[in-house]
Parts: C-alpha cells; sequence; structure tokens
C-alpha cells in the first residue's frame, strides 16, 4: 500500500466518539499583531476550564518563539517535532503540568509539519489522534499574522479565538486575519477577546467597532466573548513565570479570565468534527 493510501487508511480507522466519550473541541487563539496577549490568555483560559474539571490540553503551537513554557516555566524534553522525528508516542511529549493541565510543545521548526512524507504524517497523525475523546479541549497558541501554516490550523479548528487590544494597530492587523480566515473558511466560528482595555468603556467600545466592521464589510456577524483589563499583576504572573489565574486569583485579569470561560461555556456548541475533523483538514484540505 503506498503512503497516500496508508493515511487515507488511518483516517478511516479513526472513529467518531460515541455518547459515552469526550468530545474534544479544538479552539485556536490567534491575533493579527504579535504581543497581544495570546499566550497568556491561552494559558489561563486552559486553567480556568481545569479548575472546572475540564481535561484540557494546550498545544503550543508558536511558528516563531514558544512562549508557554517560559510561561509554565516547565521545560518540555520532548517536542511534535522529535516525536515525529523519533517515531515516539504522544505519550512522550506531553507533559502533565500545573493542576493537571497538559502541555504540548510543538517544537523548532513545527511550520513543516504540514509538509511531511506520507511515513511521519501517519505517525503524527495516529498519535494526535489518539487525542480524541480523551480530552474536553484542545487549546492551540498560534503565532500572530498571517502565515500559511497558522492560516491551515484556524481553518481547521472549531472556534477561534481573535485577541485584540485597544490600539487602532491591532484591530486593522486582528481585522486582516479575520478577512483572509473568512475567505478560507467562510462558516469559521470565531469569538473576538479584546485585551488590555483601561475600562469597561474602552472594551466595549473596541469590541463594538470591531464587530461593526466584520457586519459591514465581510457580512459577518462575531460574538465578543470578553476583555480583559490592563492589570499589572499580568506582568509580575509573567516575570514570577507562574500563570496569573494560580498565582494572583483575586486580580482583575483573573476574574475576567473566569468570566469569559463561563461567557463561552454558556455559547452553543461549536464542536464539528473534533480531533478527526482538525486532523483530515489541516493536512487534506489546502
Ligand atoms: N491583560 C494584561 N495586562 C497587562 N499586561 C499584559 C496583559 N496581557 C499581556 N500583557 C503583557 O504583554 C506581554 C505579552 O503577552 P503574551 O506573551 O501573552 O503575548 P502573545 O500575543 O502571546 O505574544 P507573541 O505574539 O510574541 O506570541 C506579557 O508578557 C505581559 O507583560
Ligand atoms: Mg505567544
Amino acid at each position: 500500500m503506498d503512503q497516500a493510501n496508508q493515511l487515507r487508511e488511518e483516517v478511516k480507522r479513526l472513529t467518531f466518539p460515541t455518547s459515552s466519550q469526550r468530545k474534544t473541541k479544538v479552539i485556536a487563539v490567534t491575533s493579527g499583531k504579535g504581543g497581544v496577549g495570546k499566550s497568556n490568555v491561552s494559558l489561563n483560559f486552559a486553567l480556568s476550564l481545569v479548575a472546572l474539571n475540564k481535561k484540557v490540553v494546550i498545544f503550543d503551537l508558536d511558528f516563531g518563539m514558544a512562549n508557554l513554557d517560559v510561561l509554565m516555566g516547565v521545560t518540555p524534553k520532548e517536542t511534535i517535532m522529535t516525536m515525529v522525528e523519533k517515531e515516539l508516542s504522544l505519550e512522550a511529549v506531553v507533559e502533565t503540568g500545573i493542576n493537571g493541565l497538559q502541555y504540548i510543545a510543538g517544537g523548532h521548526g513545527i511550520g513543516k509539519i504540514l509538509t511531511l512524507d506520507g511515513q511521519h504524517m501517519t505517525h503524527f497523525f495516529k498519535e494526535v489522534s489518539s487525542l480524541q475523546g480523551k480530552v474536553d479541549y484542545i487549546i492551540l497558541d498560534t503565532g500572530a499574522g498571517l502565515t500559511y501554516e497558522g492560516m491551515r490550523f484556524l481553518q481547521a479548528a472549531d472556534d477561534v479565538f481573535l485577541v485584540i487590544n485597544p490600539e487602532p494597530p491591532s484591530i486593522t492587523d486582528g481585522y486582516s486575519v479575520l478577512k483572509a480566515l473568512y475567505m478560507k473558511n467562510n462558516s469559521a466560528s470565531v469569538k473576538l477577546i479584546v485585551n488590555r482595555s483601561l475600562n469597561k468603556e474602552e472594551a466595549e467600545q473596541t469590541s463594538l467597532n470591531f464587530q461593526k466592521a466584520s457586519a459591514q464589510f465581510l457580512n459577518k456577524t462575531i460574538d465578543f466573548l470578553g476583555a480583559i483589563p490592563d492589570d499589572p499583576y499580568v506582568r509580575k504572573a509573567v516575570i514570577a513565570q507562574s500563570p496569573y489565574l494560580l498565582e494572583y486569583p483575586n486580580s482583575k485579569a483573573a476574574k475576567a479570565i473566569d468570566e469569559l470561560v463561563r461567557t463561552y461555556l454558556n455559547l452553543p456548541a461549536a464542536y464539528k468534527l473534533g480531533v478527526k475533523g482538525f486532523l483530515t483538514k489541516i493536512l487534506f484540505h489546502k
């Protein structure tokens, strides 16, 4: 059997979750501009879900520099890239971190994952698809901007969290990502998060302006998931290499993240095909 066929067979063998299994949902966190707070949002959102007894894997897909390990103070031994190179199992890559939050590092050159040869691709697919039904959420911390690889992951996710700051460059760059994403996947489920707002009015105004632009120029309504205020405790937590949700649970940022999670869990579920659907899309849909 040739390699392409072998991969197709692997895809077929993957079963859909039964009612007794968890429906694994894939959330991609992205932004237009860098440095707007994606990694902090991904990590603290994940930990807030964990506090509600959800099983969560956070996946560092930053195609430039990995961030999550630094924020958590964890040094992963293996990454997705070394898993593929050395034909390791996914268990060898998953680190169990704070409060049982699971962490997967993409590793150096993770962008190449989309151009692997058949044998390596089959291995990647088989290992990552083993998460199907085992966890509730896979949260992808993607890099900023419109890279080809990043876009493929966004297109395939069940939900995309678009993080913006109230400053105009962050808004316009965020809008460019939104537009590019809808061009690729017209039914993408995008949720807006405003990070570092100075007050409630600024957060609401920013989201309103963004939603208006989206409705007017793209004919799309996007949900506003919530805002996280500009909070000095975020920086303190980053320096302490400990997530603000745990280090400063009473900070405004921590409370805002918990609120954001509650809002998210109350929205109608966008679950489509879970891990199988996600992998099939990133690998086969161009
Ligand atoms: N709500 C906030 N209040 C105050 N400062 C914040 C907040 N969120 C993020 N920051 C600051 O912004 C910095 C960058 O955040 P983070 O690393 O999460 O951004 P990012 O979007 O993941 O960056 P990159 O694009 O480089 O991956 C943090 O180190 C912190 O100092
Ligand atoms: Mg980051």
